[in-house]
């Protein structure tokens, strides 16, 4: 595997190799050697074009424990304010030894467009690109399902599990990348949006749709992921008021207590609490929130692993 741009080209056995590679260092971990030679003498830029707290400092995390070699790059305060392209930088990092480029960009397309270009030979990650994709968040959402719903989660898939991701959908690499990625590993995925948050053409996602919360919440649901309204992607116009929004669209108390006893709630963070999600909801008993962040890290040292070819 060269490169992890999407999950909707990603293959069941790509698929559950990296969610396996991703429990092996998790349990390496636990048996406390928290540090492997693995990616010694391999450098990975972390190149941020956007904000960021878990994703960044994630994929730092899995590259210390892997010994690789770390460059972050900081645009505020870079060439790139003097209007220097994603070619140039790409260009000039790989020249000091980048192996591996992780990507963050407003553009949908951007890592893609890095990966494909030949402008470097690096492996790129895409760690986010504008609304489209986000897929190591998505990998790291699989495993925390195959981890709650199965005794054994290696070579698990998520047959016959309901997971209902709720919020902005339009504006969500989140739920794009979580669409396509638990789809393939057997889940049936129920989106839940306002209609201006609703992509266009979600008939031809391999998904159900509603614009009600309630509805969704009452079919029993295995997981409930809640997205934040990103109020950054959004042009004039699109916003519905706050007040409608968090009356019909919010993971509050009185919905929780609705849910089947086992049921989990997700969020990828960053969390506006009392918005999408209460506060005594997030951190509830059925809350999975920080398992998503830790995680994190075993998905992103088995991306990194994955893209060195695997050795040993
Ligand atoms: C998300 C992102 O940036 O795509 N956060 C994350 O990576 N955990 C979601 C968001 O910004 O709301």
């Amino acid at each position: 595997m060269k490169h992890l741009l999407s999950t909707r080209d990603l293959t069941l056995d790509k698929a559950l190799t990296l969610l396996d590679t991703a429990e092996e260092f998790q349990a390496v971990a636990n048996r406390q050697v928290p540090k492997l030679p693995t990616l010694r003498g391999v450098t990975m830029v972390n190149l941020f074009f956007e904000d960021s707290t878990r994703t960044r400092l994630s994929f730092e995390a899995a590259a210390q424990r892997l010994s690789a070699d770390i460059m972050t790059f900081q645009v505020q305060g870079s060439s790139v304010s003097k209007g220097e392209s994603l070619k140039d930088t790409a260009q000039t990092l790989e020249a000091m030894g980048a192996d591996i480029i992780v990507i963050r960009h407003p553009a949908a397309g951007a890592a893609t467009t890095l990966a494909h270009s030949g402008w470097v030979h690096s492996s790129i990650i895409n760690a986010g690109d504008g609304a489209h994709e986000h897929p190591t968040q998505a990998l790291l959402d699989a495993m925390t399902l195959r981890q709650r719903f199965h005794q054994e989660p290696r070579g698990a898939l998520l047959t016959g599990l309901s997971v209902v991701i709720v919020g902005d959908i339009v504006h969500s690499r989140v739920a794009r990348s979580n669409v396509f990625l638990l789809t393939t590993l057997g889940a049936s995925v129920t989106l839940v949006a306002p209609p201006a948050l609703m992509p266009q053409g979600v008939e031809d996602w391999p998904v159900a749709h509603t614009h009600s919360l309630d509805e969704a919440i009452d079919s029993g649901p295995d997981a409930v992921m809640m997205l934040r309204v990103q109020r950054e992607r959004m042009g004039d116009g699109a916003l519905i008021s706050q007040k409608d929004y968090v009356r019909n669209y919010s993971l509050t108390a009185g919905r929780a207590a609705r849910l089947p006893k086992s049921s989990v709630v997700m969020h990828p963070g960053p969390m506006n609490r009392g918005v999408e999600i209460a506060s005594s909801v997030a951190d509830s008993e059925r809350s999975v929130i920080l398992d998503q962040v830790r995680n994190g890290v075993s998905v992103r040292m088995a991306a990194l692993y994955e893209l060195r070819g695997g050795e040993a």
